[in-house]
Parts: structure tokens; C-alpha cells; sequence
């Protein structure tokens, strides 16, 4: 299999993507699937790839540099479009299903693959801080994504007015990926970890990590009917829809896309994984593998 040169230049990769090249998806683990499942509700004739690092899940414990170089890894692979057999293409849109890696990533990676448009994930301070009554939100995520520049501007940018109450949640992150069913245990340990919010008074709770939306059922019974738990991935997929209208780049397909899910980790758990939370039955999967910081799709 192909793989870049070390020192790879960006005007090396084709701009070759066409209307009914994939989209890419990518997030340390499973959490990327609740923007993908969003992605394939609205955009049902697009194909997909989608990349599970799992053999360096959790990145919210990690530094934003060394994220930054799996991002990077990730991309330059997906470029090549080696994941797909009998059509090799590379992608036409990138999808950073990942609050920690587009925090650690999208404005490096942006300059770094100039000819590829990226959607990447920010906590949603804002639609929190306009939608606050009793002006204290909360915002659960990584540490990671707390130390980014991109958190820090939300805040000064949005959060002035209101007071934030933020608390990284790696815990969140193990539950989703070990899976279900979830215990009285791990419901117990889910309220343990956001009743402090909740007794501060907040009235929004953004979710600030792709992972988390799996576990509203169990925040819900920790937060009350009163608290708005704000998902954004409805808004993430819309969004990539409008990138590739503007630029001509929807699939003009009749038939529905495919997906081929990919994973660092290991594979059969990773497609039961991908069984239980997409409700794809028969699912497409691939291992890859991370050969001196590159990543090679078996
Ligand atoms: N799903 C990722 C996010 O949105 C991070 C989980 C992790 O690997 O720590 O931030």
C-alpha cells in the first residue's frame, strides 16, 4: 500500500475529489459514530470513511501536539484513498468528528492539505450562552480541549456575560468505549460527576466531547427535565452539507452510499461497537495499523 513520503508536501496530494468521492470521518474512538450517524441521515447517497483511533483512545488525556500528529497521519492516509478496494479515491471532504483533535488540529491541518475542506467540532458555548435564563452553563469535554486556544476564544468570545462551569470527563469517555448496557454503577459514577454542576444551578449542558451524547439516557436521569442537553452533532452534519453545496460537491448518486469503518484498535470489538451504535447490521470493517507515526490500512 502506498504511503507518503516523510516529508510530504501538500501540492503532492491530487485535487482530484470528485462529487462522488468519500467524505472522511475521523475521532479516537467511537464517539465520532454520533456524527456519522447524523451524517448518513442527511446525506444518504454520500459514501463514507470512517477512522477510530482506538489504539490511542483517549486523546483528552494526551498532549495537543502528539494529537496533532495522529490527525495529521489520519489525513495524509485518507488522501491517498487506499481504503476502498476496487475505487481507490481520495476524499472530498473531512470530517473532524472530535472536539480534542480539532482542538489540537484543524488550523495546522487546514494549512497542511490546503486543497481538502475540513468541518471540524467546537463545544457549543454559544447556542449555551444565548439560550441561558439563569445565566450559569455547564460544559463537559477533555482536558485536552479545555487547554486549547480554540476553547479559550469561545469563552471570550461568547461567555462573558454568563458562568461557565466546566469539568473534563475522561470516565465518560472509558464508558462509551467499553459499551453498554450500562449499570446502576456507572449511572451512579455519571451523577456522582455532574451533580456539582447541577447543584451550581446551570440550565445548559454542552457536550463537548463526540463520545458523551451516547450517555444522555444516563445524564438526563442525573440532570432533571429542566437542564437542555445540547448535542451538536444535527448541527455538524447540516453544516458539512452546506460545505459541499457551496462548492458543487454533493453526490449526485441515486443509490444509497456505503461506509467502511476503520479502526487502529482491535476489530471485533470495534464492530460490535459498530453494530450496537449505528444499527448497521453487516458493517464494512478494516484494521489499520500505525507504522512510524504513519498509518497503514490493512
Ligand atoms: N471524542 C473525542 C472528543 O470529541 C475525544 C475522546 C478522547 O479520546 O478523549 O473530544
Amino acid at each position: 500500500m502506498k504511503q507518503p513520503d516523510s516529508n510530504f508536501l501538500a501540492s503532492e496530494f491530487t485535487s482530484s475529489a470528485t462529487r462522488n468521492a468519500p467524505i472522511g470521518v475521523m475521532d479516537s474512538g467511537v464517539g465520532g459514530l454520533t456524527i456519522l450517524n447524523e451524517l448518513r441521515q442527511l446525506l444518504p447517497h454520500e459514501d463514507f470513511v470512517f477512522i477510530a483511533d482506538q489504539a490511542n483512545v483517549p486523546y483528552g488525556e494526551r498532549t495537543l501536539e502528539e494529537v496533532q500528529g495522529f490527525v495529521e497521519g489520519i489525513v495524509a492516509t485518507l488522501l491517498q484513498g487506499d481504503f476502498v478496494d476496487e475505487n481507490p479515491q481520495p476524499m472530498k471532504l473531512m470530517v473532524i468528528a472530535c472536539n480534542t483533535a480539532s482542538a489540537a488540529a484543524l488550523h495546522p491541518i487546514r494549512e497542511l492539505f490546503p486543497q481538502l475542506k475540513f468541518v471540524g467540532l467546537e463545544p457549543a458555548v454559544k447556542p449555551a450562552a444565548e439560550n441561558t435564563q439563569s445565566q450559569k452553563i455547564g460544559v463537559i469535554a477533555t482536558k485536552a480541549t479545555f487547554q486549547g486556544t480554540l476553547y479559550a476564544s469561545l469563552i471570550s468570545r461568547f461567555a462573558t456575560d454568563v458562568d461557565v462551569y466546566k469539568r473534563a470527563c475522561p470516565e465518560f469517555v472509558q464508558l462509551v468505549e467499553r459499551g453498554g448496557p450500562y449499570t446502576e454503577e456507572d449511572q451512579t459514577m455519571v451523577c456522582d460527576i455532574l451533580s456539582p454542576l447541577v447543584e451550581e444551578g446551570i440550565d445548559q449542558l454542552v457536550l463537548g466531547c463526540t463520545h458523551f451524547p451516547f450517555l444522555t439516557p444516563l445524564f438526563r436521569k442525573c440532570v432533571g427535565e429542566d437542564v437542555e442537553i445540547i448535542d451538536p452533532s444535527p448541527a455538524v452534519a447540516a453544516q458539512a452539507r452546506r460545505v459541499l453545496a457551496s462548492a458543487e460537491a454533493l453526490s449526485d448518486r441515486i443509490e444509497p452510499g456505503t461506509t467502511v469503518f476503520v479502526t487502529t484498535g482491535n476489530i471485533e470489538h470495534f464492530a460490535e461497537q459498530v453494530r450496537t451504535l449505528t444499527g448497521e447490521t453487516n458493517p464494512i470493517v478494516r484494521q489499520a495499523q500505525w507504522v512510524d507515526k504513519r498509518l497503514v490500512i490493512l
